[in-house]
């Protein structure tokens, strides 16, 4: 592969992945990633980014707080609206689409609230990967901020791709703040984001076999001459 192939091949490859293998990942390729990912640009260089790198037993602890959370109903109390208030056309129909595509590979049938809410909470196990990163942001740090977390987030994702790892990245993990803060040590002037589970992916997981397709070039690009 010429160079070029190869960035288009780390980026194309990029997928949500829904099931890792426990392989652990090392704290070297861990911190190539992050240093990688650190070259991403930022409005006045000023890099908002904050990571948090939770593996073993710390991983774990936060695992099981933020499952029984979600198993006991607990209201979710994210810092910031992910989504938009009402959804409408064309986006809550790309939603549905995905939603059911992935439900539909795992043989999910419509309406089967338990085995979905069971996939849900998944979430909240990582995926089984080894290595979660959770992002915070300072409360103060305005909306070109957040534009220049995402371009670190997909440096991250797409520099593991480059070291055979996988990804998938999770607004669910900024469900129950309180519950990462505390245990992570993460002050109140911070923001979570989100996470991102990170490590090799199981290729036997059928989760893993979906892949949501995009919208064509005439749907989202007007050229102007
Ligand atoms: C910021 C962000 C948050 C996401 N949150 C979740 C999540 O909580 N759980 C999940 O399973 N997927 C999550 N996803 C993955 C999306 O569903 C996925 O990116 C989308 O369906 C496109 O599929 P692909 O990433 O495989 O190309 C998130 C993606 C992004 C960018």
């Amino acid at each position: 592969m010429n160079q070029l192939d190869i960035v288009i091949d780390a980026i194309t490859s990029r997928r949500s992945v829904r099931g890792f293998l426990p392989k652990p990942v090392s704290v070297g390729l861990i911190n190539k990633i992050l240093a990688t990912a650190s070259y991403a640009p930022s409005g006045s260089n000023i890099q908002p980014w904050k990571v948090h790198v939770v593996t073993g037993g710390k991983r774990d602890e936060l695992s099981r707080q933020l499952r029984e959370a979600h198993v006991r109903n607990l209201p979710e109390e994210r810092e910031y609206d992910y989504y938009p208030v009402n959804w409408r056309s064309p986006y809550i129909e790309r939603r549905r689409e995905t939603g059911w595509g992935l439900y539909e590979t795992l043989g999910i049938k419509k309406g089967d609230r338990k085995a979905s809410a069971q996939q849900h909470e998944r979430n909240y196990a990582f995926f089984g990967a080894p290595v979660v990163l959770i992002f915070s942001i300072d409360n103060d740090l305005q909306q070109g901020s957040w534009l220049d977390y995402g371009m670190f987030l997909q440096n991250i994702m797409v520099a593991a791709r480059a070291c055979g790892l996988h990804t998938c990245p999770q607004a669910a993990l900024a469900n129950y703040p309180g519950i990462t803060k505390n245990l992570l040590g993460i002050s109140e002037d911070q923001t979570v984001i989100c996470g991102i589970s990170m490590g090799y992916e199981d290729s036997n997981c059928l989760a893993n076999r979906y892949r949501p397709a995009r919208i064509t070039l005439d749907e989202f690009v007007t050229f102007h001459s």
